[in-house]
């Protein structure tokens, strides 16, 4: 049998191109490695003494380190004064292994003297190709919820939990949350919002300190303290959550109300 011809340049590109959606976009070494054959316990065959197996093939070295320590992100946070130092610091900081994935930083969308202040989970891919937050097809969906109550990016704030893209937009870990997370308390201390809207599970655990899922916590005021910010903090469902769901979008709705009243007439 004839063994088939290489893959040609157009089809090396959509291989490529595959990898890349599935979030395989970033080399961490030369060759592969087969860390399911490592991590077999060597088998004992029954009958004869076999000859000993050959040596295992050394693990190479990781090419990329470990997140650093959460006090590093708490201290270059606490010291910007202002949201453009903070934005800057972030460019600066390179201990976040999400940040080399990302194509860009993405730190923020909106009025920053907005009384109100929304938090999503990560950017996905078309907030990490334009560097702004909800701008993708979840992003178009959740202007239309704010237009519904006469909000818009002029009148709110808009933040992730983490701000580089997560790659294959799988949910940011815990430790990525936890080294992100000064970064996001900082701008809700220099923002200084009066009200606070969580978008989906990942940030409402985060900052609500709960366990509760998004589905028994929506809908609920709940008064916060956000670094040294005390906020009026309400739970709503993630924008993309609705388009896989539509039926929910009732739910949603009723928490925008909940929010246009809260901010009565002059919004
Ligand atoms: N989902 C989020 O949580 N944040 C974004 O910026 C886009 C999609």
């Amino acid at each position: 049998m004839s063994s088939p011809a290489p893959p040609d340049a157009s089809e090396l590109v959509a291989l490529l191109d595959w990898y890349r959606a599935a979030g395989v976009d970033f080399a961490v070494g030369e060759e592969p490695v087969d860390r399911f054959a490592a991590s077999l316990p060597a088998r004992r065959p029954a009958g004869p003494v076999q000859p000993a197996p050959a040596p295992a093939a050394a693990t190479p070295a990781p090419l990329v380190s470990l997140p650093s320590d959460p006090g590093e992100t708490r201290a270059i946070a606490a010291a910007a004064p202002t949201l453009e130092a903070l934005r800057a610091a972030m460019n600066a900081y390179d201990g976040c292994l999400l940040k080399k994935r990302a194509t860009q930083l993405v730190f923020a969308d909106g009025n920053p003297e907005a009384s109100v202040m929304l938090v999503g989970e990560g950017p996905g891919e078309q907030e990490d190709l334009q560097g702004k937050p909800f701008v993708g097809r979840a992003g178009q969906l959740l202007d239309r919820m704010l237009g519904a109550i006469g909000l818009d990016r002029t009148t709110v704030y808009i933040a992730n939990m983490v701000p580089w893209r997560p790659p294959g937009n799988r949910d940011p870990s815990p430790e990525e949350l936890a080294l992100c997370a000064p970064f996001l308390i900082r701008q809700v201390e220099l923002v200084a919002p009066k009200f606070l809207v969580t978008l989906g599970n990942v940030p409402t655990k985060a900052l609500f300190g709960t366990t509760s899922g998004i589905t028994r916590i929506r809908g609920q005021w709940r008064d916060l303290v956000i670094g040294n910010h005390p906020v009026r903090a309400l739970a709503t469902l993630h924008p993309a959550y609705l388009l896989r769901t539509p039926a929910s979008k009732a739910l949603a709705w009723s928490d925008m109300l909940s929010l246009g009243q809260a901010l009565g007439p002059a919004g």
